[in-house]
């Protein structure tokens, strides 16, 4: 067969199984029986990005069935076969929802399935970094699988996210593969139609990012090309229907480098039949490029590991957590006072005599980490130091949780057997350091204490000293304080014309970026995501209107964007691209706004769940009613102060307002002087449903209600 007939045959026989498949489903179920995926706000996701069309019940699904059936033109032409392709990602995605109907069909599979809204949008911003530089599919049943372990840990060190489908899951998992988003290593499922849930993923970037419009689907196609970095690797013999969803990945963009031998379509479909060189065929064909910083320690550093955690019983040391004190300071220095790469431990190491026989090593841990170099600044200490944090979470076999003097770090038995000792956390903030930083790191060096006379000295002598300045720089750090803003522009690799104008009390939207990272950043990549705004006359100080803002807006978002008005919800409103950690929507009942953070999985009262209420606005719009923004800017003076300020918060979930309470009620109480602002937000665990919210607020005296009507 060739190859557009192997692709007819995939899509043909998918068609017939999709049609029956609706068809047994309707006669069991009924016309009007509910269809979805869980955590979405775009119904079928496929079908919607291509169609428009919102499928919400059986009975909508043979209209796509129809519309699959006709992608299916079986000519003899490369183009209208990898449509083919596109018709049997359809195909797999209404399958895939039939699953659905009866519950969660991956409650008992090592396979995650249908991943939701939240999820993605939490993917934006490593995305955009760079952190995360590529999306691996990996797919089938390997003949050798060590090698197939070793391709995956590749990626995983190389801080790919990597998706699997099939045997090859167990596979990799009998091989010692660490798994789970946590890991950047995601199971989706076994059957080959478990595939459409990364297509889902690319899809609705661009529906989430881009703001693409449904039913555009060529414009769909465009986007997935050029700004989702996948690729597809497929294991063991292919038949039709893979050959088919294959085709399908390259009418999205993504090339699919095969173990055996395909017919070879340049720059799209090619074979790799040697493992060993299966990670770099893939990265060239998809123009990825890895930033590889060699690091002299005895386990892997990688992006990849960031979000591990280490339970007790896989723990073998422990520095801080309540249990005993753990700070850690970066500080400027002289450049004749430092020397580079210079590591110190003082006190006794992990594998200590006095530890022999014990059931956990417990140390007091001081971590300095001096820098120097001549475009250093003293505001750019806690920006460096904040990403202790990361790179300390980034070795395999270590946690990091807290800063500061509330540090609290893990290290497994797994790292220490293999010879991790406390110098080698040294090693990797030194080589990260000077990586990261190397326009203002010239030189550096890091010295750890574990004494606990030394840990306590230094913390009263020389840390909380340097902590309490910087809080008082940051306490008088206000927008009219400075003479400059910043803008963000990183999003724009997927929302191509979002900006966030970042302000002393207003930080981006993701929560990553405040105005002294912005600063930092402008000095590390002159040219980059960063610019300076010089402020200039407020043309309204309170509402949050410049004209250099407006200019800025409107020159960095090529036009798109024209006025910007920083503290307003209602009147040209900040952008969002969709990876904000907070949304923010208007209940007009009670006069006020009501907050939702991304880890919120329930309905708000304004009858939403985050991932509703985010997908009314993003990929760069401006939609006045809706604002996406980090947590720290609840806290903020100039959280709205257009409309009247913090006190319209009418309802958060009580995680957040555990998290922002007390700046919360600090900002609150020095702008109205009403005390203990935060008890009288409603919350999920007093109500949901607006009746009973609106009662509380009554109750509470919410100064809301009092306030001028909000619209
Ligand atoms: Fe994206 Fe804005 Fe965060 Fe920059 S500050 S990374 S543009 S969300
Ligand atoms: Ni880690
Ligand atoms: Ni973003």
């Amino acid at each position: 067969m060739s190859l557009t007939e192997l692709i007819y045959a995939g899509s043909n026989a998918v068609a017939g199984l999709t049609e029956g498949a609706v068809k047994d489903a309707i006669e069991k179920h009924g016309e009007g029986h509910v269809v979805g995926f869980p955590d979405t706000a775009y119904f079928l996701p496929v079908i919607y990005a291509a169609t428009g069309v919102k499928i919400k019940k059986l009975g909508d699904l043979p209209a796509a069935v129809a519309i699959l059936k006709s992608l299916i033109t079986n000519k003899d032409d490369l183009g209208d076969a990898l449509n083919a392709g596109l018709a049997t990602a359809v195909g797999a995605e209404i399958i895939e929802a039939l699953r659905y109907v009866e519950g969660d069909p991956y409650a008992d599979d090592s396979g995650i399935g249908f991943v939701p809204d939240p999820v993605i949008r939490s993917l934006g911003v490593p995305l955009v970094t760079g952190d995360i530089p590529g999306i691996a599919v990996l797919l089938g049943e390997s003949a050798d699988p060590a090698s197939l372990a070793a391709i995956v840990k590749d990626y995983q060190e190389k801080g790919l996210l990597t998706f699997m489908v099939g045997n090859i899951i167990e596979q990799a998992q009998a091989s010692g593969v660490k798994m789970g988003l946590d890991y950047r290593v995601i199971p989706l499922g076994h059957e080959v139609t478990s595939v459409i849930h990364v297509v889902s993923v690319a899809i609705r970037a661009a529906l989430i990012f881009g703001a693409v419009e449904p039913g555009k689907l060529g414009d769909f196609l465009t986007y997935t090309k050029e700004r989702v970095p996948a690729f597809i690797n497929t294991f063991g013999p292919l038949d039709e229907v893979v050959v088919s969803v294959g085709a399908g990945a390259i009418a999205l963009g993504f090339p699919v480098i095969a173990d055996t031998v395909v017919p070879e379509v340049a720059g799209a479909l090619m074979t790799q039949a040697d493992h060993a060189k299966t990670v770099e065929t893939s990265l060239e064909a998809r123009s990825i490029k890895i930033k590889v910083t060699k690091i002299d320690v005895p386990v892997s550093v990688a992006s990849a590991f960031e979000g591990e955690r280490v339970r007790k019983d896989t723990m073998f040391a422990e520095f801080g957590g309540n249990k005993t004190k753990c700070w850690e300071l970066v500080k400027e220095a002289d450049l004749a006072d430092v020397e580079d790469h210079k590591i110190t431990l003082i006190g006794p190491d992990m594998d200590d005599a006095m530890f022999a026989g014990a059931d956990v090593v417990r140390l007091p841990l001081g971590i300095f980490v001096e820098v120097a170099g001549k475009a250093m600044q003293k505001d750019f200490e806690s920006v460096l130091e904040r990403r202790i944090h990361y790179f300390t979470n980034y070795i395999d076999g270590a946690m990091h949780v807290g800063q500061r003097n509330i540090a609290w770090i893990r290290i497994t038995k797994e790292a220490y057997e293999k010879g991790f000792r406390l110098k080698h956390i040294g090693e990797v903030l030194y080589a990260k350091m000077r990586a990261d930083f190397n326009n203002v790191v010239d030189k550096c060096q890091v010295t750890l204490y574990t004494n606990l006379e030394d840990v306590e000295r230094l913390e009263t002598e020389m840390v909380k000293p340097i902590y309490n300045q910087r809080d008082e720089r940051l306490d008088a750090l206000t927008d009219e304080s400075v003479d400059t803003f910043y803008t963000c522009t990183l999003c724009q690799s997927f929302a191509p014309s979002h900006v966030c104008v970042v302000t002393p009390e207003r930080l981006g939207l993701c929560g990553a970026v405040s105005w002294l990272d912005s600063k930092a950043t402008k000095e590390l990549d002159p040219a980059g995501p960063s610019q300076p705004i010089l402020k200039g006359e407020a043309i309204d100080a309170c509402a949050g209107i410049w004209q250099s803002v407006n200019e800025t807006v409107a020159a960095a978002s090529q036009g798109a964007v024209e006025k910007v008005t920083l503290y307003s919800i209602l009147e040209d409103p900040m952008t969002s691209c969709g990876c904000f950690e907070c949304i923010c929507g208007i209940m007009p009942e009670a006069n006020g706004v009501v907050i939702v953070n991304r880890e919120f999985g329930a309905i708000s009262p304004v009858g939403m769940t985050f991932g509703e209420l985010a997908s009314m606005t993003g990929g760069g719009v401006q939609t006045p009613g809706f604002m996406g923004h980090g947590r720290h800017f609840i806290g903020s003076k100039k959280f709205m102060s257009a409309e009247g300020g913090l006190t319209r918060i009418v309802w958060m979930p009580k995680e957040l307002k555990d998290d922002v309470g007390e700046r919360l009620n600090k900002a609150v109480f020095e702008m109205t002087g009403i005390e203990n602002f935060v008890d009288m937000v409603c919350d999920e665990t007093i109500a949901t449903e607006s009746e009973a919210v609106l009662a509380y607020l009554e109750a509470q005296g919410h100064p809301a209600l009092a306030m001028d009507p909000i619209m």
